[in-house]
């Protein structure tokens, strides 16, 4: 965070509560086209994967500085970190009243759901662009629709409550077919959530041809589905209840950014702390926590949490990889 964005430490009550975005790996095994970068990834590196005594550690301390009130799994693909489950049953043990939840690409879903499940996870988001086989594996570099689609099936069975599918809007991809995920979603007691494509990292170079608006997708959604009922905002996400009693997220993050009400943090997987998705440098909790300087560590952690309203002013939209930050 450059120096003049920071401002003085305010008191714990000053904090509305922290949902912190947890990312376990960098590894993906999707290679979705508006994240992940084909070349250069190494270069961006920084440390290396944290172990669980480490995540643990440095969770402890931002638990000291902040209640945690939501804690989301990220990647990468989160799954791919090796005995994920034994991770997320030490977090849950830890941080009892923490509402943990995960994002993934749902491939790997279909081995591990159950144990997730008996780990302690709460719900799920599963990210899914298009129900198109050849689509899918265009967009994502692998022929791996069904297994997402056998993830969500196994995800139901292990007895998740509400698991999400996050769909970004892009035109070549879904622009045409958001009728398909929407009446899937409604079948399958899905809760489908429509998130603007943000021109970060890569997403920047296909944004121009690929971006169109959530309001465009309710518009398109309307005519087939009928005039849905406005039911508020909900965490970042405007929801809407259409006549059939199916809900629908929608994520603005560039028709209607929600920095102001943002209460995220996020700690990538080698202890980086990021106040928000478009901060470059980012404080290196692992080296505090490693020092010994757990004061210094909590001051970061809240100036970086800052006071509601008062986020960072989004500077290079383009410079971060969302590989490397789990979004
Ligand atoms: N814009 C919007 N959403 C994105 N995601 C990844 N990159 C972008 C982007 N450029 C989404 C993924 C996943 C979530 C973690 O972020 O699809 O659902
Ligand atoms: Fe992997 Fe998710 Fe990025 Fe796709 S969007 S490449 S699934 S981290």
């Amino acid at each position: 965070m450059p120096q003049q964005n920071r401002k003085t430490v305010p008191d714990m009550d000053d904090f509305h509560p922290l949902y912190l975005r947890l990312s376990v790996t960098e590894r993906c095994n999707l290679r979705c086209a508006y994240c992940r970068p084909q070349t250069g990834e190494k270069g961006m590196m920084r440390g290396s994967t944290l172990s669980d005594a480490e995540i643990l550690g440095l969770l402890d301390l931002v638990g000291s500085a902040l209640p945690i009130d939501k804690l989301r799994i990220t990647g990468g693909d989160p799954l791919l970190r090796p005995r994920l489950p034994v991770l997320v049953k030490k977090i849950k043990r830890r941080f009892p009243s923490t509402l943990l939840v995960a994002t993934t690409n749902g491939l790997l879903l279909g081995r591990q759901a159950e144990e997730l499940r008996s780990a302690g996870l709460d719900s799920l988001n599963v990210s899914l662009d298009t129900l198109d086989p050849r689509v899918f594996a265009r967009l994502c570099g692998i022929d791996g629709l069904q297994s997402v689609l056998q993830g969500l099936k196994s995800a139901r069975r292990a007895g998740f409550g509400k698991i999400r599918i996050n769909t970004v809007l892009l035109r070549s991809a879904n622009g045409g077919t958001l009728h398909d995920l929407f009446r899937f979603a409604g079948n399958e007691d899905f809760e489908l959530r429509l998130i603007e494509l943000m021109p970060i990292g890569v997403a920047a170079e296909i944004f121009d041809q690929e971006f169109f608006s959530a309001g465009e997708a309710l518009e398109m959604l309307s005519l087939r589905f009928g005039v849905p009922r406005s039911l508020g905002l909900s965490g970042t996400a405007e929801r809407y209840l259409f006549p059939n009693g199916q809900v629908l997220g929608l994520i603005r993050t560039q028709s209607a950014p929600f920095c102001a009400s943002c209460n995220r943090l996020r700690l990538d997987s080698r202890g980086w702390l990021y106040p928000c998705l478009h901060d470059y440098e980012g404080i290196d909790l692992f080296a505090l926590w490693r020092s010994g300087r757990p004061e210094e560590a909590i001051s970061e952690i809240r100036r970086a949490h800052g006071t509601p309203g008062v986020k960072r002013p989004i500077k290079d939209w383009t410079s971060r990889p969302m590989i490397r930050i789990g979004g």
